[in-house]
């Protein structure tokens, strides 16, 4: 049974792999929202898919949430990673600061041996101090970093979660619900057919920085999911998925 179980994860890979038109699908049993450990499982698969194309002296972008916390909590170090430099790729985002992408970035650093810079700046910013903080050289630096990093890994959401979660005002969750959103990434907001249809102003990576020569993953799992994994990947922004069987069963459910 044990093999059976196995095989039938691969096939889903296979075949999420085509219908998101992706380099990569990793689909680990279970599925997160029933079981807290499946999310320990997919950051388990992230890091040894970080492990297999660790190269020296790679710089590593992470976001914030839940999901990038089992990553972290699952890293270990490992031969061509102890020159890594670890940078947060967005501020808090409005998450509690265990969830922010500050702490995992640390935690991170420290397992892997590796070294890290952090971003110092108020989280989500008005549109005049995002102008200024830009300017700051110590902030321009490490904004530097981020921008040319090697790696992102970043975590994905249900909007309407995601956007209470973060104690989003009023007005923008207006805008969220009216514009239909169904899926979160990076403080952007994405409408099923994936258009942007809300942003949240923060410092660090934004999407059009996903373009160009770096490796993307994304790690979201949980059935729940399904619709903002698919909402996120219209465009095809990232080159790598690391999910859970909930997630992938419901998004290959219609096909
Ligand atoms: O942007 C999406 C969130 O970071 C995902 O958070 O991993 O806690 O579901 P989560």
């Amino acid at each position: 049974p044990y093999m059976r179980e196995v095989s039938g994860v691969k096939v889903l890979e296979d075949r999420l792999r085509e219908k998101l038109k992706l380099e990569s699908v990793i689909v680990v049993p279970g599925d997160s929202d029933e079981s807290e450990w499946v999310k320990e499982e997919m950051g388990k698969a992230c890091v040894t898919y970080l492990q297999s194309i660790s190269g020296p002296g790679q710089t590593l972008a992470v976001t914030g949430g839940t999901t990038m916390a089992s990553v972290a909590s699952r890293m270990t170090p490992s031969a061509g990673m102890e020159d890594w430099l670890f940078v947060p790729a967005r501020g808090g985002l409005g998450e509690r600061v265990e969830h922010q992408a500050n702490t995992i970035c640390v935690e991170m650093a420290k397992k892997a041996m590796g070294n890290y810079r952090l971003l110092y700046v108020p989280d989500p910013i008005s549109e005049e101090s995002y102008q200024n903080i830009i300017e700051e050289p110590s902030v321009k630096d490490v904004l530097g970093i981020i921008r040319s990093s090697d790696i992102v890994i970043h975590g994905l959401g249900d909007a309407l979660t995601m956007a209470n979660r973060r104690k989003t005002p009023d007005d923008q969750l207006a805008v969220i619900k009216e514009r239909q959103a169904v899926g979160e990434a990076f403080g952007y907001y994405f409408s099923q057919s994936g258009e942007v249809v809300h942003k949240v102003r923060t410092v660090g990576l934004q999407l059009e920085d996903l373009e160009g020569d770096r490796e993307v993953i994304a790690v979201a799992g949980g059935s729940s999911k399904a619709d903002a994994i698919s909402s996120y990947f219209q465009p095809g922004k990232s080159s790598v998925l690391i999910t859970d069987e909930g997630a992938a069963k419901e998004l290959m459910r219609d096909t």
